[in-house]
């Protein structure tokens, strides 16, 4: 059951439903799940027909993905579950609006994720408008955060979600906690409408720093959640020591929250090694 001291939402990061009942059977509660084209590839019924050398129409992978948001709909029916948006840097803002409309009608409990890039931004913007719920994801800087803030000035807090990516920070010697910290800290400054998801979470250690961050959102693969369900839920005070071993600390930037957007510098190396990771795993699939 949730521990009553809990301040984070927790949900799971996954692409396979059989993990998502796992994680239920484990904490007693889910708030939500986070997926991307990564993890649906690496779902094992996919994978299976792969290993046999069948290979999918570009409609039958998307078929699928739909099945699979449906299942984790069944058991996370209150909860938000996060699909992701088909794009690479240069996909245009009416190409995700597009998918994101069509995304948005497979369950009432979606957020839609979306690059943080120029056209991404832009898409973020109307979709909200639209009254869509978005999770702008592969967030690796503080000017990054600030554009997603001032696109989504006005909206409601829970529709819009902000996905610092921990874990690949720290793989370039970047503490990837210390960017979390960052953006709390410049998001203090704001209305509190946008909700900071912390993801690529590869370690317990990881998910207590969150925890004692008090995150908005923590998103985990299923065995950090055992790890936590084996420790009894243990909520780590706010004087919780991180180590953060030999990664550097990314500076804090005082970033403005009402810039034009055009303003914000969204260009980030690690932005664009995502978005070809995911273009690139979803390809592996297509015939
Ligand atoms: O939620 C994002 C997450 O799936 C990325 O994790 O380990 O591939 O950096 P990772």
């Amino acid at each position: 059951m949730r521990p009553q001291n809990l301040k984070t939402k927790i949900f799971l990061d996954s692409g396979n439903p059989v993990e998502t009942r796992e994680a239920i059977k484990f904490l007693g509660f889910l708030d939500g799940q986070t997926t991307n084209p990564s993890l649906i590839a690496k779902n094992p019924e996919l994978q299976a027909k792969i290993s046999r050398g069948q290979k999918l129409s570009s409609e039958e992978v998307k078929t699928f993905y739909r099945s699979v948001i449906e299942e984790i709909k069944v058991m996370v029916s209150d909860g938000s579950i996060s699909i992701e948006v088909y794009a690479d840097k240069n996909t245009s803002k009416e190409k995700i609006i597009e998918q994101a409309r069509e995304m948005n009608k497979w369950i009432p409990n979606a957020h839609i994720k979306l690059p943080i890039t120029e056209a991404g931004l832009l898409a973020e913007h109307d979709l909200l408008k639209e009254g869509f719920r978005v999770n702008m994801t592969l967030c690796f800087s503080q000017e990054q955060a600030g554009a997603v803030y001032n696109m989504s000035l006005g909206s409601k807090k829970g529709n819009v979600f902000l996905s610092p990516f921990i874990g690949r920070l720290d793989d370039k010697g970047q503490n990837g906690l210390s960017l979390i910290e960052n953006i709390q800290k410049i998001y203090s400054k704001g209305d509190g409408h946008v909700e900071v998801l912390a993801a690529s979470i590869r370690s317990y250690e990881h998910f207590l720093a969150c925890l004692a961050l008090e995150v908005d959102i923590i998103t985990a693969p299923l065995k950090i959640l055992e790890e936590w369900w084996k420790r009894d839920l243990e909520i780590p005070s706010k004087d919780f020591v991180y180590n953060k071993k030999d990664l550097s600390n990314i500076p804090f930037e005082d970033i403005s929250l009402d810039k034009n957007f055009i303003n914000y510098n969204l260009q980030h190396d690690l932005t664009d090694a995502g978005l070809d990771k995911f273009v690139s795993d979803w390809k592996t699939l297509i015939a």
